[in-house]
């Protein structure tokens, strides 16, 4: 059970790092998007040396932008020679019947893959044959057309037991800290989660009003109540 930060912001990954609990980092072209506007290779290294930095070799997805499966393969080489030095570094190419076959064939390369975009069983499961490292299943996106991502998730976990399959599971598209919870229990492996809901995962307040109670009778008891 494994926390990652969706985000390609340098300082929300830094805030991640410095408490710990975060053991991956997934980006997208859209993520990557709401950066201030500069080299794409450039600010990928900037995320590994901010990594290194922190001693850690996480997993980090990078997207591949393109939908033509040769140029998916000429990318997808590339990014492996330009930060290949990376050990945790893996490429997310989008889940597709063209793009399956990128995959099988960047795997016999040796490059780690993640397929994304993934919103069914059967996408998950042909992922995970063609030799996925990770299959990222986009909890919200599902939720947006009706369907509930529990029981899609709940699915996989099951056919990956049967299988003894070893792909691992990402959700993302989270859209609500309960979404992260519930994700867990249907058998996810990591939650990918967009920085901003970290600090409302650890705030509570029931927690605010103990700290303070505490503080507040200690308080009293010093001067004398
Ligand atoms: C996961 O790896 C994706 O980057 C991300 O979670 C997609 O989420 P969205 O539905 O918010 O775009």
């Amino acid at each position: 059970m494994k926390i990652f930060v969706d985000s390609a912001n340098l300082n929300e990954i830094e805030e991640a790092l410095k408490r710990g609990f975060v053991a991956g980092v997934t980006t997208n072209p859209s993520i990557l998007s709401k950066e201030e506007r500069t080299d794409f290779r450039r600010h990928i290294r900037n995320i590994i040396k901010l990594l290194e930095s922190y001693h850690v070799g996480i997993p980090l997805s990078v997207e591949v932008f393109t939908t033509k499966p040769k140029e998916m393969i000429r990318q997808a080489k590339e990014f492996a020679s330009e930060f290949g030095d990376y050990q945790g570094l893996n490429v997310k190419i989008p889940i597709g019947w063209n793009e399956l076959q990128v995959i099988h064939e960047l795997k016999q390369h040796g490059i780690a893959i993640n397929c994304t975009c993934c919103m069914s069983f059967n996408q998950v499961l042909t992922a995970a044959l063609a030799g996925a490292d990770f299959v990222s299943l986009f909890w919200g996106r599902i939720k947006d057309i009706g369907y509930d991502p529990r029981s899609v998730m709940t699915s996989i976990r099951q056919a990956f037991k049967q299988g003894a399959i070893s792909s691992q599971v990402i959700v993302g598209s989270i859209r609500h800290i309960c979404d992260i919870n519930e994700a867990f229990l249907a058998g996810a492996d990591i939650v990918t989660v967009p920085a901003k809901f970290f600090p409302q995962m650890v705030a509570h307040p029931k927690t605010d009003e103990a700290v303070n109670q505490f503080l507040a009778d200690f308080a009293n008891w010093g001067t004398g109540g």
